[in-house]
């Protein structure tokens, strides 16, 4: 009634940024991702007959009230697929650098489908981890795989269609992700509320639901071509477009900050001086710098001396959710 499992964060080249249904966490339209090495959550869980509550810690130390709400939520849903009330203890460990504000919901929420559906003694596949790592952080069920990974909308309105699939197995291509850290803490508006305001408010909402369909395709052929310049025109626009909506939604939410801004001129000039890289942002303020493997040293030298970026990090490609141990 114990399992260990690990899984690693992933970026998002085509974004996912607003839900048609909350409770089921189904999204609008796909997403396209690439699993990152080095940034990964291990959890631990272990149902057990003498808890009456859930005991969810983080490092070892309890987790605050948001979260163990979140957390128990989601292990009612593998109670209730495992037909027990045991109550659980969840510990987590993550490598994502702390303070850094470079959350990883979904690093977390793929390794404990895993840890938990395996501890409840099921023995899910990919599709039916996918679609329950889903209901815990909508971009944790990219996650579940390793590589290049699309997570398809479905159209189901149970979400039984709604899950992600393996585009290229890492390393097939080695693209790389170069993060400069532009900020630290929590970040003001979670990408669940943004992506509800977004819905809600945003004047560019039917536009960005547009440009995402599109990006969707010409990602889907950049990778299929390993084509890099096509894969970086695209995540690069469509990570700009999602931050357009945001910040047309009501009130605006802006995730950059001036770090973010010295990043992204930083990288048109590299790509001026003939170095191939792209930037993507997700729901923060850090900037993902996209590079083939060759050019990271130099990518990582132009950014490590900005003044707002305090620090760099350097992520290959990782594989999908791991179960480490289970008795
Ligand atoms: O999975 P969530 O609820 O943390 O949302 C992720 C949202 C973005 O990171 C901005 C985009 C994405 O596709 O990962």
């Amino acid at each position: 009634m114990r399992a260990v499992a690990r899984a690693n964060a992933n970026v998002a080249l085509v974004k996912y940024w607003g839900k048609r249904d909350e409770s089921l966490v189904l999204p609008q339209h796909g997403s396209i991702s690439l699993t990152l090495d080095g940034l990964s959550t291990t959890v631990r869980v272990a149902f057990d007959p003498a808890l009456g509550n859930d005991d969810i810690r983080m490092g070892g130390l309890p987790a605050g009230e948001k979260e163990r709400g979140r957390v128990s939520a989601f292990l009612d849903l593998v109670r209730h697929r495992a037909r027990t009330a045991l109550r659980a203890a969840v510990d987590s460990e993550s490598t994502v650098p702390l303070a850094s504000g470079l959350a990883s919901s979904a690093a977390a929420y793929a390794a404990l489908a895993l840890a938990a559906s395996a501890a409840a003694g099921l023995s899910l596949d990919a599709e039916e981890l996918s679609r329950l790592a889903r209901q815990g952080s909508g971009s944790a069920c990219r996650s579940i795989h390793g590589g290049f990974v699309e997570w398809q909308r479905g159209e189901a309105p149970d979400g039984s269609d709604s899950i992600a699939h393996q585009l290229l197995v890492p390393h097939a291509w080695e693209v790389c992700d170069v993060i400069a850290l532009c900020g630290s803490g929590e970040k003001e508006v979670s990408s669940r509320d943004g992506m509800r305001r977004s819905v809600n408010t945003s004047i560019f909402y039917p536009a960005w639901l547009a440009a995402a369909e599109h990006d969707l395709t010409t990602m889907r052929l950049a990778i299929a071509d390993r084509n890099f310049t096509a894969l970086g025109l695209t995540a690069e626009r469509n990570a700009l477009r999602m931050h357009a909506t945001a910040l047309g939604a009501d009130p605006p939410i802006r995730y950059w900050n001036a770090g973010t801004l010295a990043v992204m001129e930083r990288v048109e000039r590299l790509r001026a001086t003939g170095i191939s890289a792209y930037c993507t942002v997700d729901a923060g303020p850090h900037v993902h710098v996209l590079t083939p493997l060759e050019t990271v040293p130099s990518v990582q030298a132009a950014l490590a001396d900005l003044p707002m970026v305090h620090g760099v990090l350097r992520c290959g490609q990782g594989g999908g959710a791991t179960l480490i141990e289970a008795s």
